[in-house]
């Protein structure tokens, strides 16, 4: 394991930096009182080539690796998680895995658009009754010959609104069990396809998160990725990646907390000295910083995993697993450490403790971590 970062991973990070300070800095607050989806911003990630980092060249991504892909975003999740849920979804759960598994017509079509940021897309696979047991699809997909006719629900969907693109998981042959399941790419405006309620949310309030509603939806045969009953491995092995994403997320949000917290310290005075000059003090800021540097190991190992076309899915696992208890506990701190100042929203660290916790639930709860690790283990 080495993790000398090169010169081009470096610049990728402080690219990122630098947009997540001057771009989404202002306004954060805001934006997330208001539940304002950050749009301007999210297009100028675009023409920065964050929303299709992995993606090669020639279907309009920067062709990065994973490794670059877990330092932006750790960055830009130090600043506004929402923007990064859209980011996360955007490069892994949509652009990966159309790259990945699409025809070379679905890339033409929706792949080199999505890249490029011009437009966004959503993975739909959870249901008001299939979350975490993600097999138990309750939305058809009916095999019309040339078309599958879509009906069902899907919930809690990230970019729910703002996507154009929807890769949607359905049910084609349930005698087939999770065998029978279709991953297929929907377009909005497709006739029958109504987008549902905002969900009005603890944390990543910036974020659209809508449920969906297909009734009668023609989708073309065209528009399947993979063979027939490929959806839910589409699915689970799509989020092996996004784990990471998810991963750097909860990775950002700690260390952002932690950044605001050595700050704070310096700067605040108790007891004739600053907060920092107590040791009771110091040894969170320790604690912290050891743990987030254990994440961030954790997703740089999980992403070079990846970039070595290794089998990555318990690596990933891990890595949202831990990183997602590291985010609730850091920003539980920083809010501490920032006392008074830290329960009220100009200080940040409130907004980041709530956007913490969704890490802890969303591309898999940490007991579905537990399950993928354990799992993975008692299998070798
Ligand atoms: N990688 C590759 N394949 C996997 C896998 C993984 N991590 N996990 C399961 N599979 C495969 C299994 O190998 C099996 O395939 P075969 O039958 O071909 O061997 C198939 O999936 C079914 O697996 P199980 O028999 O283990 O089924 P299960 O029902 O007992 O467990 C589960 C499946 C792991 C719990 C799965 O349902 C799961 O991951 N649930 C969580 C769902 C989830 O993460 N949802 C996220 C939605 S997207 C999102 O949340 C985005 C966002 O917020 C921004
Ligand atoms: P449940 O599955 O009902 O789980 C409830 C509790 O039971 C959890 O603690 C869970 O860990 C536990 N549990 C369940 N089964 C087991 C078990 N076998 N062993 C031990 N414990 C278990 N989904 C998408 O498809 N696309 C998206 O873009 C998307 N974005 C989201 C954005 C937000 C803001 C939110 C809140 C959710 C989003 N989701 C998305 C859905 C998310 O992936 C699910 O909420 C998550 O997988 C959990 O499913 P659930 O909410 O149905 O909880």
């Amino acid at each position: 394991m080495k993790f000398d970062l090169t010169e081009e991973q470096l610049a990728v990070r402080d690219a990122a930096r630098d947009f997540a300070q001057n771009e989404l800095l202002p306004g954060v607050i805001e934006r997330d009182e208001h539940q304002k989806f950050p749009a301007e911003q999210v297009k100028m990630m675009g023409e920065l080539g964050f929303m299709g980092m992995m993606v090669d060249p020639k279907y309009g991504g920067s062709g990065m690796d994973t490794v670059s892909y877990v330092l932006a975003m750790e960055e830009i999740s130090k600043v506004d998680a929402s923007a990064s849920v859209c980011m996360s979804v955007n490069n892994s759960l949509v652009c990966w895995g159309l790259e990945k598994y699409g025809s070379e017509e679905q890339k033409q079509k929706y792949l080199t658009r999505l890249a490029k940021g011009e437009i966004i897309g959503a993975f739909c696979l959870s249901e008001p009754e299939a979350g975490s047991d993600a097999t138990s699809q309750r939305t058809t997909a009916e095999d019309k010959g040339d078309y599958y006719l879509l009906n069902g629900t899907k919930n809690w969907i990230t970019n729910g609104n703002s996507a154009s693109v929807y890769i949607v998981m359905a049910q084609t042959d349930a005698s087939k069990a999770h065998k029978g399941i279709n991953a297929l790419i929907v377009e909005k405006g497709m006739d029958g396809f109504v987008v549902g309620k905002k969900e009005n949310k603890l944390g990543i309030r910036g974020s659209d998160t809508h449920s969906l509603m297909f009734q009668d939806v023609k989708v073309p045969k065209a528009n399947r990725i993979g063979d027939d009953g490929f959806g839910f491995s589409f699915a689970m092995s799509t989020l092996n990646g996004g784990r990471i994403g998810i991963a750097s997320q909860a990775l950002g949000i700690a260390s952002g907390a932690m950044e605001l917290s050595i700050a704070y310290a310096k700067e605040r005075k108790a007891f004739g000295k600053s907060i920092a000059e107590h040791q009771a003090i110091q040894f969170k800021l320790a604690d912290m910083a050891t743990e987030i540097e254990a994440a961030r190991l954790l997703c740089l190992r999980a992403a070079q995993l990846k970039d070595q076309k290794a089998d990555f899915s318990q690596a990933s696992a891990m890595a949202k697993l831990f990183a997602s208890d590291v985010a609730m506990k850091t920003t539980v701190e920083a809010v501490q450490i920032h006392g008074g100042y830290g329960y009220v929203k100009e200080y940040h660290v409130e907004r980041l403790m709530r956007d913490a916790k969704i890490t802890q639930i969303y591309e898999g709860t940490s007991e579905i971590q537990k399950i993928v690790i354990s799992r993975g283990l008692l299998k070798k």
